[in-house]
C-alpha cells in the first residue's frame, strides 16, 4: 500500500509555488554568503543512483556534510531498482533508516513510485524528464549575475528540448524570465512541460517561447545556455543526434549575436567540441563553474527546507 503522509517531495521544480522558489533562492544566497554548520545534525541522506555523477553525487554529499548530516551513496550496480528489488520495497526501506532520499534514475515514473511508498522526502537528482536541482542552480547563477528581479532577463537555450530543458523552463516561467528555447524541429520540450510553463508565466509576467532557429533566439540574450545534444541512456542515438543537432553549437559566432555581456551556461558535463566550444565554454562570458558551485549552495537550501522544517 502507497504511504498516505504529507510529505514533501521535490520531484520537480512544478513542486514549488512561485514564492517558495524565490524563499529557497534566498536561502541559498545567505548559506552560499554565511555558511552554517548546522541544520541536518543527527540527519541521514541517502542518495539511490542509477546513472553516473559527479556534481550531483559531490554537491549533496558535501552540503550534507557541512550541514552537520550523514550521506549514504548507493551506486548503479548496488540497488538494481525494480530488478534486485521492487522500488515500493526499496522505498520503504529507505524511509525506515533515512531521513530522506536523492534518487538518480533511468525512468521518471521510477521516482514518482517511489515518492508514493516513502515516508521521506524525496528529491529529484536526475530523471529523464526532469533535472530540477540543476534548474535550481540555474536560476540561482542567473539571479546573482543578473540581479534578483528576473523580468526582462532575456534566457536563450541552444540544444536538446531534455530534462534540463524542462526545468529551465519552469524556472524561468516562475521568475517572470524571458525564454527563447531553439532545438531541431522534432527535439522541443515535452507538450506538459509547455503547458505547466505556460500556466506560470501567465501569473508571473514571464514569456517562454519555443522554435528551431538558434541565431533568431541568442540575438540580444543576457544568457545563452546549451547542454548535450545526447543525454545518459539514449546512446544508442548519438549518431542521428549529431547529424541533426548541426547548426546548433553554442560558438564564438552565434554568442557574438547575444549582448556584450551576455553569460554562457551549461550543466555540465559538457562535450566539448560538440554542443560548446573549448573557446566559449573557457572564455571569459563563461559562468559555468559558478553554476557548478551553486549547485552546492541550492541543495543545501533545499535540504533545510525539506528536513528543517523552514517552509
Ligand atoms: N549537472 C549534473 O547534474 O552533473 P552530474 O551528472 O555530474 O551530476
Ligand atoms: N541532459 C543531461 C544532463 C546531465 C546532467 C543528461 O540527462 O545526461
Amino acid at each position: 500500500m502507497a504511504v498516505a503522509s504529507r510529505v514533501r517531495h521535490f520531484l520537480s521544480i512544478a513542486d514549488l509555488e512561485r514564492d517558495e522558489l524565490a524563499r529557497l533562492l534566498d536561502e541559498a544566497a545567505r548559506l552560499k554568503a554565511a555558511p552554517p554548520s548546522g541544520g541536518l545534525a543527527g540527519r541521514t541522506v541517502a542518495l539511490i543512483f542509477e546513472k553516473p555523477s559527479l556534481r550531483t553525487r559531490l554537491s549533496f554529499d558535501v552540503g550534507i556534510a557541512q550541514l552537520g548530516g550523514h550521506c549514504v551513496y548507493l551506486s548503479p550496480a548496488e540497488v538494481g531498482l525494480g530488478r534486485r528489488e521492487s522500488v515500493s520495497d526499496v522505498a520503504r526501506v529507505a524511509s525506515r533508516m533515512a531521513d530522506a532520499v536523492v534518487l538518480r534514475v533511468n525512468a521518471h515514473e521510477t521516482i514518482e513510485e517511489f515518492a508514493r511508498y516513502s515516508a521521506v522526502p524525496v528529491i529529484n537528482g536526475l530523471s529523464d524528464l526532469s533535472h530540477p536541482c540543476q534548474g535550481l542552480a540555474d536560476i540561482f547563477t542567473i539571479r546573482e549575475r543578473k540581479g534578483p528581479d528576473l523580468h526582462g532577463v532575456a534566457i536563450a537555450y541552444v540544444g536538446d528540448g531534455n530534462n534540463v530543458a524542462h526545468s529551465l523552463m519552469l524556472c524561468a516561467a516562475k521568475t517572470g524570465a524571458s525564454l527563447r528555447i531553439a532545438t531541431p524541429a522534432g527535439y522541443e520540450p515535452l507538450p506538459r512541460f509547455r503547458e505547466l510553463a505556460a500556466a506560470d508565466a501567465r501569473s508571473s509576467g514571464a514569456q517562454v517561447l519555443i522554435g528551431n532557429d538558434p541565431a533568431a533566439a541568442v540575438t540580444g540574450a543576457d544568457v545563452v545556455y546549451t547542454d548535450v545534444w545526447t543525454s545518459m541512456g539514449q546512446e544508442q542515438e548519438y549518431e542521428r543526434r549529431r547529424r541533426a543537432f548541426q547548426g546548433f553549437q553554442l560558438n564564438a559566432a552565434l554568442l557574438a549575436r547575444a549582448k556584450p555581456d551576455a553569460i554562457v551556461l551549461h550543466d555540465l558535463p559538457a562535450h566539448r567540441g560538440e554542443e560548446i566550444t573549448d573557446e566559449v565554454i573557457d572564455g571569459p562570458q563563461s559562468a559555468v563553474f559558478d553554476q557548478a558551485e551553486n549547485r552546492l549552495h541550492t541543495e543545501k537550501a533545499l535540504l533545510c527546507w525539506l528536513l528543517g522544517g523552514q517552509r
